[in-house]
């Protein structure tokens, strides 16, 4: 079935709901703790907390060393294949950051989603929540000195280190969070990927995955790997697949290999025993259970050699607890034919194996087995493209190690923003083009401050253009992985410079004129300056600016990498593209403010005082209600609030306020307007902007907004 065909949370006229599925849909009896923080915090660590400050004084050589020592030391709960529980952890760590998508740049390891909903009980993640249990005593000792997030990547490392294997570095700083993230789209179906054949990607009905998600199926981290619905035999689906899902965490064709590969060098997958007893995953569990799932009900307690996780059986080399070169060797040396697992899989086995390429049992000393590759491994020589590079990294092993180290430091710390949140002894010296490297800048004097506000002052540009090409320059960034904002004034360069959002050519007379003007102070600084001086124009006094920012170049910019980040629709300037949007616009505003970090009084006062700024897209005059354009006032919620207008649709998102009285047309309105007088909690805040009182109030908040927005992205502050 297409993706949202009688679904409950697809909306009438093909619109989907922001979230999807959620975790109040999969499991309804859940613990609805939500109730005692309404305002999404439960961190019991409280505001004050700075996790940098705690992890510095961490003594990280002696974390490693017990890290190390928990490889090898096996519980009699949970036994260690091979003795080793080093791929197990790498599995672990793989997953926490696989999520991650570029779209929205959510998902991913940074804050620890893990251990919450829906992502501890996805069937992808089964058994995890034992790895994460293996972990606890170590987390208990080290407390608050390192987060469970880093915890769960730094274990990886030290996973591939105690076997052997290249690592190129690690940087601390993921700052956990105590609740599920509640503001990700993870999917609308109502199935998980074991409970029937669905996809996202079918070229026969001309479905592609949907907007930000990156997983093939509900429950995944990216692609069956028994091949696409299933189906072993689909190489140029599976091959597909992997390149799609892969592209949507950022990840090119040569990393999708060197990743896939270097993975699978190491240990097994489990499937030797009956799938159909396991219980229910760790959110849906006994509470007995203690937040154990997928408990299996046989008799031999489904631990060591009877664990099934994904049901598919073995190992990928004969040397599973150690890097080696036998991944690409033994996929190559050998033919494959399909066989089922015990637990009745799809997976390739080699064809006349010799024994010493065979396996060890991971439990049963003496014992040898055939070694395996699914159906996703397969594609790495199946596929012409994925072929080629599999060749190149069979022929040339120091180039596969160092192509595997980069891909799985990228992997787990794309999510982390700028290189300046990175901390501990192991962060590489060199910068990579995925970190948006900005030279550092220079705080400029008050003289200068002073200087460059009157020339600005004074070049004739206007409120409006100052406001919005400040706005523009700021309001990319995204707090789920640090990316965007003003610093750079990556707004200068393509491909955001060229955004239909942006006003290409509009944008480019303000920089032109800012750059005639600034001196030496940087163009992301002075970008920031001009909105000061816009919202000191339109009647705000003591608008704070903290200078400091640099100018990335072309050759720091990934384009490719910002095309992803456009705006198909910007509610704070009352743009729509013209794509067709997969939710509504006031949704994806909520989205956008959710990405900027806003609360919703910050949310309201900042589209209520941009509108009368006169920031709206082109020379759209929705939501413009004021007779005093370029004016801070609260004129946009007193007006919208006016009950002399009546209100009335007048085509797509757009309606039209007539005069009660004499019918006169006098406003003209989008969703993303009307919705801060039909939603209930909006109206209530606007409403508070609206009052006689609250003139100073909406320009203090206005202010005190918008600077939050300006300096989301100054982590060199901090
Ligand atoms: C295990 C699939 C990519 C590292 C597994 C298992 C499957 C699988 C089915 C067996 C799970 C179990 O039954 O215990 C895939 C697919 C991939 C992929 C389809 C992409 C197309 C990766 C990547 C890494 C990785 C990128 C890390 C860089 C591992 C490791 C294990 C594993 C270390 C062994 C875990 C253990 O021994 O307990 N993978 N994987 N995989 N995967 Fe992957």
């Amino acid at each position: 079935t297409p993706i949202g065909s009688g679904c409950p949370v697809h909306q009438p006229g093909g619109v989907r709901a922001l979230l999807g599925r959620t975790n109040k849909d999969w499991w309804p009896d859940m613990l609805a703790t939500e109730i005692l923080n309404p305002n999404g915090s439960s961190n019991p660590l409280g505001d004050d907390f700075d996790y940098a400050a705690a992890f510095k004084s961490l003594d990280y050589q002696a974390l490693k060393d017990d890290l190390t020592a928990l490889m090898t030391d096996s519980q009699p709960w949970w036994p260690a294949d091979y003795g080793h529980y080093g791929p197990f952890f790498i599995r672990m760590a793989w997953h926490a950051a696989g999520t991650y998508r570029t779209a929205d740049g959510r998902g991913g390891a940074n804050s620890g989603q893990q251990r919450f909903a829906p992502l501890d009980s996805w069937p992808d993640n089964g058994n995890l929540d034992k790895a994460r249990r293996l972990l606890w005593p170590i987390k208990q000792k080290y407390g608050n000195k390192i987060s469970w997030a880093d915890l769960f990547i730094l274990t990886g490392n030290v996973a591939i280190e105690s076997m052997g294997g290249p690592v190129f570095g690690f940087g601390g700083g993921r700052v956990d969070v105590f609740e599920p993230e509640r503001d990700i789209y993870w999917g609308s179906e109502d199935k998980w990927v074991n409970e029937g054949v669905q996809t996202r990607i079918d070229p026969d009905k001309n479905m592609v995955i949907e907007g930000p998600l990156a997983a093939i199926q509900m429950g995944l981290i990216y692609v069956n790997p028994e091949g696409p619905q299933g189906n072993p035999h689909n190489d140029e689906g599976m091959a597909r697949d992997m390149k799609e899902t892969f592209d949507r965490m950022a990840m090119n064709s040569e990393e999708t290999v060197a990743l896939t590969a270097g993975g699978h060098t190491f240990g097994k997958a489990h499937g030797n025993g009956d799938a159909s007893t396991l219980g229910a995953a760790p959110s849906g569990g006994d509470i007995a259970a203690q937040g154990f799932g997928w408990v299996s009900g046989e008799d031999h307690g489904g631990i060591g050699e009877h664990t099934v996780t994904s049901g598919i059986e073995g190992a990928w080399t004969n040397t599973p607890r150690e890097w080696t070169e036998n991944y690409f060797r033994l996929l190559f040396d050998y033919d494959y034919e399909l066989v089922k697992s015990p637990a009745g899989a799809n997976q390739w086995q080699p064809i006349g194996q010799k024994e010493e390429d065979m396996a060890p049992d991971a439990h049963v000393p003496g014992k040898k087995v055939p070694t395996m590759m699914t159906t996703a491994d397969m594609a790495l020589k199946r596929d012409p493209e994925f072929r080629a590079i599999s060749e190149k990294f069979r022929d040339d092993h120091e180039a596969f190690k160092d192509a595997f180290a980069r891909a799985w430091f990228k992997l787990t710390h794309r999510d982390m923003g700028p290189k300046v949140r990175y901390l501990g002894p192991e962060v590489p010296a060199e910068d990579l083009i995925w970190q948006d490297p900005i030279p550092a800048g220079s705080k400029p004097s008050d003289a200068d401050v002073a200087a460059v506000k009157a020339k600005i002052a004074d070049s004739g540009l206007t409120v409006s253009q100052l406001v919005k090409t400040a706005w523009a320059s700021a309001s990319t960034y995204r707090k789920s992985d640090f990316r965007g904002g003003a610093n750079g004034a990556r707004v200068a360069l393509a491909p955001q410079k060229d955004w239909d959002v942006n006003e290409p050519a509009a944008l480019a007379k303000v920089i032109d004129t800012l750059n005639g003007l600034r001196g030496s102070m940087s163009l992301a600084d002075a970008i920031v300056l001009g909105g000061v001086v816009g919202l000191e124009k339109a009647g705000a006094t003591n608008v704070p600016f903290t200078g400091g920012r640099g100018d990335a170049t072309a050759e720091q910019t990934d384009a490719d990498s910002f095309a992803v980040m456009e705006p198909e629709a910007d509610a704070f300037r009352n743009y729509v593209g013209k794509k067709k949007l997969a939710v509504k616009v006031e949704e994806m505003m909520l989205d956008r403010a959710s990405l900027l970090g806003l609360t919703v009084p910050e949310m309201t006062v900042l589209v209520g005082g941009l509108r009368v700024l006169g920031a709206n897209h082109g020379e759209r005059g929705h939501g413009h209600f004021t007779k005093r354009s370029g004016q801070l006032t609260n004129d946009y919620f007193v007006n919208l609030y006016d009950m002399t207008n009546v209100w009335k649709a007048a085509g797509d998102d757009e309606y039209v306020a007539t005069d009660r009285k004499d019918g006169g047309e006098k406003w003209r309105a989008t969703r993303a307007d009307l919705i801060f007088g039909s939603n209930a909690e909006l109206r209530a805040v606007g409403e508070v902007y609206a009052q006689s009182d609250s003139g100073e109030k909406f320009v203090k908040d206005f202010v005190k907004a918008w600077t939050k927005v300006m300096n989301a992205d100054r982590f060199d502050l901090a």
